[in-house]
């Protein structure tokens, strides 16, 4: 399938991240574009995997601006402006991030924690409320937006956290470990919400973690592994990038899963095991 690459939408250059004196990740260096696909809404879907522990999360607080890095920078297109290639460093609040612990307000149904999630935006109150109905309509949630989140299914509560974070950012969505503990059902819940994500505007991009290698492999465009790199044959303590494939150069994106696909699955584990 033939795509080129515009825009640059997130780029990340030499990012460290350090607890105390004890660093979790180090030399983080990768750059995501737009992708373009004639013909078609191409949102970008980028998947990061690695064992526990090395620190993808902390990654992802990194990108998100939830902490600050102990050096390195995260900047994210500027779509605001009107300038091609315009680019800012990333703040609290540019990036949706749906938490691997994501909460929901324990006192606000569905509708009522999506109204709160649109206080910011300058609209009024009927175009809040059309907005959400289409939203509930289009994510299926209409049948339980009026009930709270002890009354919803583990998907529901998932896509529910997920439109919020939508509506409170702009075309970049962190989602860490979306798919865990979830059954099949809310799994292709998940996956179509990924689809209407990245359908609806082009430089939607969603980046996620998943210790599912198929889950990376079938859904992703770009996937990195984070590991412990080989230092003079042995384990270094800190995470960084110990590999990435690009899904669209050697033409498995937006494919659907395969043997190759396989084949891909088979590289990362064990890139996965060796770090
Ligand atoms: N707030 C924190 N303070 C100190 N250490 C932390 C904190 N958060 C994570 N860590 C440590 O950083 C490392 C990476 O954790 P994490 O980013 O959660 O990895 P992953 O998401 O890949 O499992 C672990 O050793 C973890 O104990
Ligand atoms: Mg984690």
């Amino acid at each position: 399938m033939t795509y080129s690459t515009e825009n640059t939408l997130l780029y990340v250059e030499d990012l460290s991240v350090s607890y105390g004196d004890k660093t979790v990740i180090k030399d983080i260096n990768f750059v995501e574009k737009d992708v373009i696909r004639t013909g078609n809404v191409t949102g970008q879907v980028i998947a990061f995997v690695g064992r526990s522990g090395r620190g993808k999360s902390t990654l992802f607080r990194a990108l998100t601006g939830l902490v600050k890095p102990s050096s390195g920078k995260v900047l994210i297109a500027d779509t605001t402006t009107g300038i091609d290639n315009d680019a800012k460093v990333v703040n609290e609040g540019d990036i949706g991030f749906v938490d691997q612990k994501y909460t929901l307000f324990r006192n606000k149904t569905v509708s009522q924690a999506l109204m709160f999630a649109l206080r910011n935006k300058e609209i009024t109150k009927e175009e809040k409320e059309v907005k959400i109905k289409e939203y509930l309509h289009q994510w299926g949630l209409e049948k339980v937006k009026d009930q709270y989140p002890n009354e919803l299914s583990g998907g529901q509560r998932q896509r529910t956290a997920i439109i919020e974070q939508i509506f409170c950012s702009g075309h970049y969505m962190v989602l860490d470990e979306p798919f865990s503990g979830l059954d099949v059902g809310n799994i292709q819940d998940v996956k179509d919400a990924f689809n209407l994500m990245t359908a609806s505007h082009e430089f939607n991009t969603i980046i996620y973690s998943t210790h599912d290698i198929e889950l990376a492999v079938e859904l992703a465009d770009s996937i990195y592994v984070i590991g412990y790199p080989s230092i003079e044959g042995k384990l270094a303590d800190y995470g960084t990038i110990v590999k990435h494939i690009d899904m669209k150069e050697i033409g498995l994106a937006w494919k659907d899963f395969g043997l190759d696909h396989m084949e891909v699955v088979k590289q990362i584990k064990a890139a996965m095991l060796s770090s």
